[in-house]
């Protein structure tokens, strides 16, 4: 039996998004079908909207969502119907040459549902990281439920299914902070908030939060830090070398992903610093940098795909520093509002209005 749902869909490049009808199956082998609590609006989410990610309209949005698994299909024995979980998007193979050798956080292989969900004519969708979740139900691979505390705030803990993840992740895993450290964090929107209470969370002492908009920046001190720069009236990396004792951060970490900001993060860093570039480019940009400024100023340039996390070890752990008070989750929850909002969310979000909306169902 297939069900009928109404789901948030980006039909053509560049236009609005539009509330559908969506056809999603019964969970067929290694498949669950999930009720949907919350989803959270993510950047990505109108980087798909755009074009910026890939030509496969049509889109089903949403992918940072928390809910109640419904049903499973067979053989699927980790998650069962009335399990609360948060969705991923890395159900990990535990076969390719990176789970093989240990590192199932750069899985090659991740798994999605294998049905597709369609429009009411039989389109087949292209859910958003393989997701697809501001709808009532969606369909994923199984692996891709992470159970968590039934007690969690469904639209809380659901922001650890990208975001949230991706900017905690950006200093926890791939820059591997640790105590004593100083970081620079340029964008705090959600991800790069959260890339400055992960910092904090490993413990660095000097925190840069640089933002181009001030009501940000005043957000991003809630998040833990310690010192803020606005680069659109100053020079954002002579700020972050002033306030490091005139060397750069140990970490600088990029949440916009445009081509000025990689640069000032490359230049913001000590020698020997690292770079995590977590916001995403889109196709046309490009970066010319001096070959001997890369070899010569020494440590390490990465990217970060979803905070190089592991859902299994990582959500839990993050979900019970939420509910010790350690980490403010419900902080990133700028409003809660309907399926029919997601576009005048991507609204707000352009006007740095909100660090996530949250669409609950
Ligand atoms: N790597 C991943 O796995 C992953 C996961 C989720 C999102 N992302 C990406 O992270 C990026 C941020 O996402 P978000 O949801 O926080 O977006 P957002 O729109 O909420 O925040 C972006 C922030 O950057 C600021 N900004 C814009 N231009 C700037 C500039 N030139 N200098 C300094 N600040 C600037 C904005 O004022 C805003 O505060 C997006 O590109 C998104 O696609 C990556
Ligand atoms: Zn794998
Ligand atoms: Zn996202």
């Amino acid at each position: 039996m297939a069900h009928e749902v109404r789901g948030v869909v980006a039909l053509a490049k560049g236009q609005p998004v539009s509330l559908e009808t969506i056809i999603v199956p019964d969970p067929g082998p290694g498949e669950a079908l999930v009720k949907i609590q919350a989803c959270g609006v993510c950047h990505t989410d109108l980087h798909y909207r755009e074009g910026g990610i890939s030509d496969d309209y049509p889109f089903f949005l949403g992918h940072e969502a928390a809910g109640v698994v419904e049903a499973v299909g067979e053989g699927v024995t980790d998650v069962a119907p009335g399990d609360f979980v948060v969705l991923n998007w890395r159900a990990v193979c535990g076969a390719c040459r990176a789970c093989l050798r240990g590192r199932p956080q750069y899985c090659f292989a991740t798994h999605n549902a294998k049905q597709k969900m369609t429009l009411a004519d039989g389109t087949a969708l292209s859910p958003a990281l393989g997701i697809g979740a501001f709808a009532e139900k969606t369909l994923v691979a199984a692996g891709q439920c992470t159970k968590v505390d039934p007690g969690a705030s469904p639209a809380a803990v659901g922001l650890l299914g990208c975001g949230v993840m991706a900017g905690l992740g950006a200093a926890m895993n791939t820059g591997g902070v640790t105590r004593g450290d100083s970081v620079a964090v340029i964008g705090c929107g959600g991800v790069g908030d959260a890339a400055i209470a992960g910092a904090g969370l490993a413990g660095a002492t000097t925190i840069i939060a640089v933002d181009v908009d001030d009501r940000k920046l005043e957000w991003a001190r809630r998040f833990g830090a310690t010192h803020t720069v606005n680069s659109r009236e100053t020079d954002a990396v002579e700020a972050i070398r002033d306030l490091t004792g005139g060397f750069g951060a140990d970490v600088v970490i990029d949440a916009v992903g445009r081509p000025e900001t990689y640069r000032q993060a490359f230049y913001a860093r000590d020698l020997a610093g690292t770079v995590v570039l977590v916001g995403v480019p889109t196709p046309e940009m490009t970066l010319e940098l001096p070959l001997l400024d890369v070899f010569g100023r020494g440590g390490a340039l990465k990217s970060s795909w979803y905070g190089d996390c592991l859902p299994s070890r990582d959500f839990p752990m993050l979900v019970s520093l939420y509910q010790q008070g350690r980490l403010d989750l419900d902080a990133f929850v700028s409003e809660t509002i309907t399926l029919d909002d997601v576009e005048s969310a991507f609204d707000k979000m352009h006007r740095g209005e909100v660090l996530r909306s949250v669409v609950i169902l």
